[in-house]
This record gives structure tokens, C-alpha cells and sequence, in this order.
């Protein structure tokens, strides 16, 4: 009788306490809740009626997001934008990018007529009104924080993002609308990256965007940050920085950094070929500061410079420096490719997660009194031949015939003037003066695993490698 209850059973000392828990619970927890009539009103709603109608199930919505939804805001100077400007128009496409260079003041005769290939100027705000009663601590500060609201002002119909930078910002738009595109628009994002040096977050904020590096605004959180703008910057006139004001007005809406490893302040001085031949595994969306540190390609101007890189960012920019790693194992050599700017040969099979690490051709923005000095780990250049690369940058980038791939050429940029890899068998890569490098001609939005890449061939005085998606349990070792 196993489904019978006794009535020992149901009277055992256990089940007793239990029914007379249940009888207080069914009887006097209503009872208690009366002392709060609120508590009795509370219904518990059915998941469907609770939920909102919400702006991106309309169809406006679902349109992807494009150049045209995005605002840019530049912040530039009449004395910077002599020397500044080519940095913009290398980026900035006339008529489809949209968005203004702010300038301190209206441009001297000499600036005018303004060039088409830039970004059409606005001249900033005057302050002094808001400023009546508290002077702000830098009157430069709030200026550049008030762009947003100017930008806003102007720019809000049909747009989704607005993306803020200085006038020596360099921009890679189409990993921006891609990036941007897998975000929602109708919630509040505040995106951007920290310094590289170690001591400006600590200066300022971990949790600030770096504006140089550009600061990324959902199109909720700007509105929401223009409307609160004069508050904002008479609570907040005594900052010392832009970008701090920015981030502590954002906090007061309730929103906080997500940070994007595609954004860079670039916080560095000296050779920064170390840090883009190993660039994080993400997609590439600004640079700042091109102008403090070495020209990026040997013997070119920065300008040169710069105008070279973007051949590579207009043939792909989705693999524009994504590292690519691949072996060849009768040298024993490891070749790192920074798609669209630089390759190496290394006389040594080194895991993919030493390679990965930034070789330290750069020194810091600012150091503190003692290491760390770089938000990332580093090696240090070495003269140990198993360790030094022998290095080539960008030459060429050309389609092939067939339209399907995409070929990019990396010249030796010096000899390396050092033995052989004596550990590995001393295999020489010294008469090796190019790599080639065929990539498929389709964009790579997913970038959730790297590339892999095979060795074609490897003769006299060159090399070429080409890649492919990685297979199924493949392991890059
Ligand atoms: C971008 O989206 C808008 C709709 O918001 C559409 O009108 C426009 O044609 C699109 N532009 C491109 C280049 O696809
Ligand atoms: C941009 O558009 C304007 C007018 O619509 C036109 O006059 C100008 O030539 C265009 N500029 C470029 C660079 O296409
Ligand atoms: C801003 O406006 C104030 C008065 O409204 C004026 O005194 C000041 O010169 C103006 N500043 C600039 C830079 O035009
Ligand atoms: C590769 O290097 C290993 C040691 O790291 C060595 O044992 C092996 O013989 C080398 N292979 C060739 C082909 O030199
Ligand atoms: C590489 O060459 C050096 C000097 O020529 C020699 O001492 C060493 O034994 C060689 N290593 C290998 C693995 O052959």
C-alpha cells in the first residue's frame, strides 16, 4: 500500500509541525501583509504583458546600421590645422562621412576656401554664459565636452552613434559601422580605451575613454548628455580634463565604459612599429597621435605614412593588422603577419601567445616612478638571434586577376646583422627580402578565432603565405 497515508503517518511529530507551518503561513502571512496594502496589490504580470514596446522591434530599426547613422565630432584648432588636417582627410570621405572639425575661431584667410576633402568646419560655442558665475578651472575643457552637444544639436536626425576625436584622429569607418552595427543603438553604450601608459589612467581615470582615441555615444546617452550639458559642466568646471568631465557627467546619467581594445589613445612616443605587429584581436578602430612618434613606415613622412596604411585599409580593413601566425617547420621559423603592415620571420617555433606580446619599441606617454609602464605585457627588443625578428613593412597591395584574393607585399626594412638561430639549426632567414601574402577577398566580420595561414613556398629571396580560416581542432603550435 504504498500510496496510503496511516494515520500514524500523518500524525508523526514531523508532519505536524509541518501542516502547522503551513496553516500559519496560509493564515497569517495575509494578515501581516495588510499592515502594508501595497504588498496585497502586487500581481504577478505574465512575461508578455510585462514586456515594453520597444523602439528596435519597429522597422526603422532593423535597417544596419551604416556611414550615414554615424555623427563625428573633431576637435581642432586654427593653429593645429595646418599641419593636422591630412590626418583627417586621409580618413574622412567627402559627402558620405558626416559630421564637422570644431574650430576654436573662424579660419584665417589662408585656410580658405575650405578644402572639400575635409570635414566642413563649425565654429565652437561661446561659453561665457553658462560660465557667468563659475569659472571653469581650463576654459578649453568644457569647450570640448560641449562639442557633443553641438554635434547633437545638428547632426541627431537619423543617427545612431556619434563618435567624437581630435583633429589628429585617424579613423577606420567601415570597422566602425561593423563593430557599431552588432551593438544596439536604442541603449545607452559609452565605448572607448585607455591610455597604453600605466600612469595616465591613474592621473585621470581606468575608467575614462581617452578622447584623442575617440569616444564612442549611443545615440540615447547623447542625447541624454546634451540635455544635461550646462549642469554638467558648472557641477564639474574644476576638472582638469575633457575626457574626465565626459566620463563623470556619463556616470551621473548611470553609465559606465565598455571598453573597446579597437580604440587607441596611443599614450607612446618613439618606434611604434612593436605595438601594430601585434595588435589585439580585435577590429581596428582609431589611432590618435600619429603625429608624437616615428613615422610607422620607414623612410616615409608621417603623412606618407599614413596615406600607405589606408591602401591597406581600403582593399580590407576587417583584417587590418590581425596577426597570423604560421610555421615552417623544415627552418624551424615562425612568420607573424600584421595584415597590412607588417611581417616577420623569427629563426624559432614561438607559441602564438608569445608572439602576441608587443616588442617594446616604444617608450610611454608619461612614466611613472617604476614599472609597470604599459597596460599590456611587452618583451623587450633582444639581440638574442632566436628572439629578434628580421622585420618587413608594407609595399604594395594589389587584388588578384581573379578578384578573389587579395595580395600584400612586406619588404625587408634593414638587415639583421646577427648569426643564426643556433638552437633551432641554424637556419638563416637573411636572404629573404619579401613576403607575399594572399588573403581571401571577403570581408571577416567574425573575428572570434584568428586566421591560420600555410607557407607556399620559401626560396632564395622570398616567401609567400596564405590564408585560410583555421580547421576545426586545428592548434596553431
Ligand atoms: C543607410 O540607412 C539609411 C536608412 O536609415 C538608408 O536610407 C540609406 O540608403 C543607407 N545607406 C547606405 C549607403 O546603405
Ligand atoms: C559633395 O557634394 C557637393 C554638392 O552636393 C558637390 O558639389 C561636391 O562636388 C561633392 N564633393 C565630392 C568630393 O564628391
Ligand atoms: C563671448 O561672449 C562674451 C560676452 O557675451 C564676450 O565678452 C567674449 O568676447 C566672447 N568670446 C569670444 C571668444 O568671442
Ligand atoms: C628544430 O629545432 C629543434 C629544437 O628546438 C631541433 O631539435 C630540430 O632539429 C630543429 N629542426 C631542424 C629541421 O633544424
Ligand atoms: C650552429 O652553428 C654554430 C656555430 O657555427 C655551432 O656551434 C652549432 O653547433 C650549430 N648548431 C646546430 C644545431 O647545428
Amino acid at each position: 500500500m504504498a500510496y496510503a497515508l496511516s494515520f500514524k503517518d500523518f500524525f508523526s511529530p514531523t508532519k505536524t509541525l509541518l501542516l502547522l507551518g503551513v496553516v500559519l503561513y496560509v493564515f497569517l502571512v495575509p494578515i501581516f501583509n495588510i499592515a502594508n496594502p501595497q504588498l496585497l496589490m502586487v500581481k504577478w504580470a505574465s512575461p508578455a504583458a510585462r514586456t515594453e514596446p520597444h523602439i528596435s522591434s519597429s522597422g526603422e530599426n532593423k535597417i544596419p546600421t551604416n556611414l550615414s547613422h554615424i555623427a563625428f565630432g573633431l576637435l581642432g584648432s586654427v593653429k593645429t590645422w595646418p599641419h593636422r588636417r591630412g590626418y583627417l582627410e586621409a580618413w574622412w570621405r567627402p559627402n558620405k562621412t558626416r559630421g564637422y572639425v570644431y574650430l576654436d575661431q573662424a579660419p584665417t584667410p589662408n585656410l580658405l576656401p575650405w578644402p572639400q576633402t575635409a570635414p566642413p568646419y563649425r565654429i565652437v560655442d561661446n561659453l561665457s554664459e553658462i560660465f557667468r558665475d563659475v569659472k571653469p578651472r581650463h576654459a578649453l575643457m568644457p569647450r570640448m565636452v560641449h562639442g557633443i552637444l553641438e554635434l547633437f544639436r545638428e547632426e541627431h536626425d537619423d543617427m545612431r552613434w556619434i563618435v567624437m576625436g581630435d583633429d589628429d584622429s585617424i579613423f577606420f569607418v567601415d570597422n566602425i559601422v561593423d563593430v557599431l552595427g552588432g551593438l544596439d543603438h536604442t541603449k545607452y553604450y559609452y565605448l572607448g580605451w585607455h591610455s597604453e601608459s600605466v600612469i595616465s589612467n591613474f592621473w585621470f581615470s581606468f575608467d575614462q575613454a581617452f578622447g584623442g582615441g575617440g569616444i564612442v555615444l549611443s545615440y540615447p546617452l547623447a542625447k541624454a548628455l546634451a540635455a544635461d550639458m550646462d549642469g554638467c559642466l558648472i557641477r564639474y568646471a574644476q576638472s582638469s580634463s575633457a575626457d574626465l568631465i565626459t566620463m563623470t557627467c556619463i556616470a551621473d546619467i548611470g553609465v559606465n565604459l565598455t571598453p573597446h581594445k579597437g580604440i587607441h589613445q596611443v599614450d607612446l612616443h618613439g618606434d611604434f612599429s612593436g605595438y601594430l605587429s601585434a595588435h589585439p584581436k580585435v577590429h581596428l578602430m582609431t589611432f590618435h597621435h600619429f603625429d608624437a612618434m616615428d613615422p610607422i613606415f620607414p623612410s616615409m613622412d608621417r603623412m606618407q605614412a599614413t596615406r600607405h596604411l589606408m591602401k591597406a585599409a581600403d582593399a580590407d580593413q576587417s583584417r587590418l593588422l590581425q596577426q597570423t601566425i604560421c610555421y615552417q617547420r623544415p627552418t624551424n621559423w615562425s612568420f607573424s603577419i600584421a595584415w597590412g603592415y607588417s611581417a616577420q620571420i623569427y629563426e624559432k617555433i614561438h607559441p602564438r601567445s608569445y608572439l602576441q606580446m608587443p616588442i617594446e619599441t616604444f617608450r610611454p606617454w608619461a612614466k611613472g616612478p617604476k614599472p609597470p609602464f604599459y597596460m599590456f605585457n611587452t618583451r623587450l627588443p633582444s639581440s638574442d638571434p632566436c628572439e629578434a625578428p628580421h622585420m618587413f613593412f608594407l609595399e604594395s597591395v594589389y587584388k588578384s586577376v581573379a578578384g578573389d584574393q587579395i595580395v600584400t607585399t612586406y619588404l625587408r626594412a634593414r638587415p639583421r646583422d646577427m648569426p643564426p638561430c643556433s638552437s633551432a639549426g641554424n637556419h638563416s632567414a637573411d636572404s629573404i627580402s619579401s613576403i607575399k601574402v594572399f588573403s581571401p577577398a571577403v570581408k571577416r566580420i567574425e573575428i572570434d578565432r584568428s586566421e591560420c595561414c600555410d607557407i607556399l613556398g620559401v626560396d632564395d629571396n622570398k616567401a609567400e603565405v596564405k590564408f585560410r580560416e583555421c580547421k576545426l581542432g586545428e592548434i596553431i603550435a
